[in-house]
């Protein structure tokens, strides 16, 4: 027999289009390009959870295919403990965290379709990752050459001249190039509201196509900018709670006393 003693091949997963083009789908994969088609289009394909202009895509870039652009690679380390819940998060749960403060929207039951099969598609894209272990280029990098605190006048003029022909002077974006402020955007509450975290993606991956031309700190400054800017209130805070606040510290104001 000639094959015993050859290592086994390993079947390469169909690719999206391999996967589109097939006549018959068994479960899974069709709840596969229902998910792929969510992450590419999430206000078209899951509008009852969605509450803004913001696809996944857009931050997990090319449908989390981009190594160090928050790539979706990562079944395999869920269950996971989780500093900003205190649980450990099912890959579920993270998925519907993503819809409650990225995409400033609902949280979706556990069972709902939606989630189901942003979770099947996540595990596809996981086939051939080591359980456990972080795959390649997982999340951002961390920006080890910064040596200056962010500063947001400095980010102000990088946004100028680096950022606002896609995004806009309003950051309201134009064309494809999504909202990064403002009450179509992200919530204050979202991953990318990190000012450490949203460097680490600007610096990798903007301006697109450019990734890596501006200095680490200057995507630090651009960061701080962006976490300065109005946007949807973090859930977590309510908007009576918000008002509240603004109505207490507005009296603070007028009788001196803050
Ligand atoms: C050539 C156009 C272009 C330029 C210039 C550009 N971006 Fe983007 N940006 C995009 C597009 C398009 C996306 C969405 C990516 C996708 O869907 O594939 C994006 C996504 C983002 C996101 C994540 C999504 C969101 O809404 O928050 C951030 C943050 C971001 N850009 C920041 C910046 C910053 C900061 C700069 C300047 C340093 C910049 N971009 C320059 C086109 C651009
Ligand atoms: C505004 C940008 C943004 C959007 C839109 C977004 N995410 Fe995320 N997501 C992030 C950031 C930033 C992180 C990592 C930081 C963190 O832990 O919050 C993350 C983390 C995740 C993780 C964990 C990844 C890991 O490395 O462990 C999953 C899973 C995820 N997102 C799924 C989704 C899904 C599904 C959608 C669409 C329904 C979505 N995200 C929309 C920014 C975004």
């Amino acid at each position: 027999m000639l094959l015993v003693g050859l290592p086994l091949a390993v079947a390469a997963r169909p690719t999206i289009e391999e996967l589109k083009a097939r006549s018959v789908l068994d479960d899974y994969e069709s709840n596969v390009l229902h998910g792929y088609d969510i992450v590419m289009d999430t206000p078209r394909h899951a509008p009852r959870y969605s509450g803004n202009r913001l696809s996944c895509t857009n931050c997990h870039l090319a449908g989390g295919t981009t190594p160090d652009g928050l790539p979706l690679n990562v079944a395999g380390l869920y269950p996971r403990w989780r500093a900003k819940n205190g649980v450990r998060n099912g890959i579920g749960l993270r998925i519907r965290e993503c819809f409650l403060y990225s995409h400033n929207g609902v949280m979706p039951p556990a069972d709902a379709p939606e989630v189901l099969a942003v979770a099947a598609y996540i595990n596809y894209l996981s086939e051939g990752e080591v359980i456990g272990k972080p795959p390649k280029h997982w999340g951002v990098p961390t920006l080890t050459g910064t040596n200056q605190d962010p500063n947001p006048a400095m980010g102000e003029m990088v946004y100028r001249r680096a950022c606002v022909s896609c995004h806009a002077a309003d950051g309201s974006g134009v064309g494809s190039a999504p909202p990064l402020w403002g009450p179509a955007s992200y919530s204050a509450g979202a991953g990318m509201n990190n000012v450490q975290k949203a460097a680490g993606f600007i610096w990798a991956n903007m301006p697109l196509g450019a990734g890596r031309s501006l200095t680490q700190q200057e995507a630090l400054d651009v960061a701080a900018y962006l976490h300065l800017q109005g946007r949807p209130v973090d859930p977590r805070d309510g908007r009576l709670r918000k008002l509240a606040e603004r109505f207490v510290h507005w009296l603070g104001g007028l009788t001196g006393r803050r």
